[in-house]
């Protein structure tokens, strides 16, 4: 088993940020694949999905799946809300799911001081009934491919961190 962690979550669940906690609490370097995704195409994740489509858009993470497994060690790997869909995901490293309700990520969103900013950037939370339909379908779905599922609803990113950190030495 590769050295990694990757974290796995609906949309707006807050693996950015506790992805920024977990580095700050162990030698890890981060990487978040929507970053590669738009750095290798140089463009938006926003702008992809306008201009190119969300089968393309599929195609690089399962591109970006397979350089992780290929290439990729001791490193804090934070994920779009659909990259657990690669058929290599198990071969990249741990998978941690970061779990809530629904209710509880829409909240965490439209709390947030750039929520506007946040909303727009993703193609899929353009229409609340889709992302809660969205979430619907994929609870399930991720719960059956994390090694680890971590509940964060009430609970601040350095705790999230620990708690992530200790369950994954556990297991090691
Ligand atoms: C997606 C989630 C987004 C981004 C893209 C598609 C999804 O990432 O990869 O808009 O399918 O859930 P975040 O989970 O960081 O919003």
């Amino acid at each position: 088993m590769k050295n990694n962690i990757v974290l796995i979550g609906f949309m707006g669940v807050g693996k950015g940020s506790v992805a920024r906690a977990i580095i700050s609490q162990s030698d890890m370097i981060a990487l978040d694949t929507d970053d590669v995704i738009e750095s290798m195409q140089n463009m938006t994740i926003k702008k992809i999905f306008a201009q190119k489509g969300e089968p393309y858009f599929r195609t690089l993470e399962a591109k970006v799946g397979r350089w992780l497994e290929s290439s990729v060690d001791n490193t804090l790997i934070s994920t779009g809300g659909g990259f657990f869909k690669v058929d290599n995901l198990k071969e990249i490293g741990t998978v941690v799911l970061l779990h809530t309700s629904f209710e509880t990520i829409y909240q965490r969103i439209i709390d947030h001081p750039n929520a506007k900013k946040k909303l727009k950037k993703r193609p899929l939370f353009q229409d609340i009934e889709k992302a809660k339909a969205l979430y619907d379908e994929r609870a399930p779905q991720y719960s059956a491919i994390a090694d680890i599922v971590v509940e964060v609803g009430g609970k601040d990113y350095d705790t999230i961190a620990k708690e992530i950190l200790e369950k994954v030495k556990k297991q090691g």
